[in-house]
């Protein structure tokens, strides 16, 4: 079964808040893109209590923490709505004591490789991830072409379990969705595709169907 997580990449409170308008009724969790800027060359809304603030409508929050020494940050983030904060691979020194302060704080985590990170830096894990989110763009930005070089990352990472649960973030869309989930990705993150078509519900449906 595919599970589609809108994707949220905004600068702004309000503009997450629209975001959450337009999806509520239809999804139970959505993916938010934190940026500071250091990590990726771009910055969204990256404060914890700003995010508390919203109406998030019983909507879960898969938070994509694009930020540098995640392992400062996480606890704060670790708000009532999140349901999983995505860590990057390349962000994190200490994988073992990430995973430690992951349990102590009861977030479920996930690891973000980009493209040109491979995967064997996170196989001996993969039975204490949440899932593994494999980049399909470099991250920073929405609407970028899919780099299908990744495919094969997901396909070896589908080899090494049949159970594991793989998301992909950055150019997911009808045209591209077929080749991922062939490869072995059952989360589909969609920011652009989504939010940019003329009947969000039906861009929804069709993509997880
Ligand atoms: C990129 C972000 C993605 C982005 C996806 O750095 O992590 O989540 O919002 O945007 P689309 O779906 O337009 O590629
Ligand atoms: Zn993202």
């Amino acid at each position: 079964m595919i599970t589609v997580w809108p994707a949220i990449l905004e600068h702004d409170l309000q503009s997450i808040q629209q975001r959450i308008d337009a999806v509520a009724g239809l999804v139970e969790e959505v993916h938010v893109d934190i940026m500071d800027g250091e990590f990726v060359p771009n910055t969204t809304v990256n404060d914890p209590a700003g995010l508390g603030s919203l109406d998030w409508k019983g909507i879960k929050v898969s938070l994509h923490l694009m930020i540098k020494h995640p392992e400062l940050h996480v606890s704060s983030w670790a708000l009532p709505f999140v349901s999983s904060m995505v860590i990057h691979r390349e962000a994190v020194n200490n994988m073992a004591s990430l995973i430690q302060l992951m349990q102590d704080i009861h977030v479920p985590l996930a690891i973000a490789l980009n493209p040109h990170t491979p995967s064997y830096e996170i196989t001996e894990y993969l039975d204490q991830l949440a899932f593994v989110m494999v980049m399909g763009v470099e991250p920073g930005f929405a609407a970028q072409g899919f780099n299908s070089d990744v495919l094969e990352k997901i396909r070896y990472l589908r080899e090494q379990s049949p159970t594991l649960s793989i998301a992909v973030d950055g150019g997911v869309s009808l045209k591209t969705k077929a080749a991922m989930v062939e490869a072995g990705a059952n989360i589909l993150c969609a920011n652009s595709y989504l939010f940019k078509a003329d009947d969000l519900p039906m861009a929804y449906q069709r993509l997880r169907e």
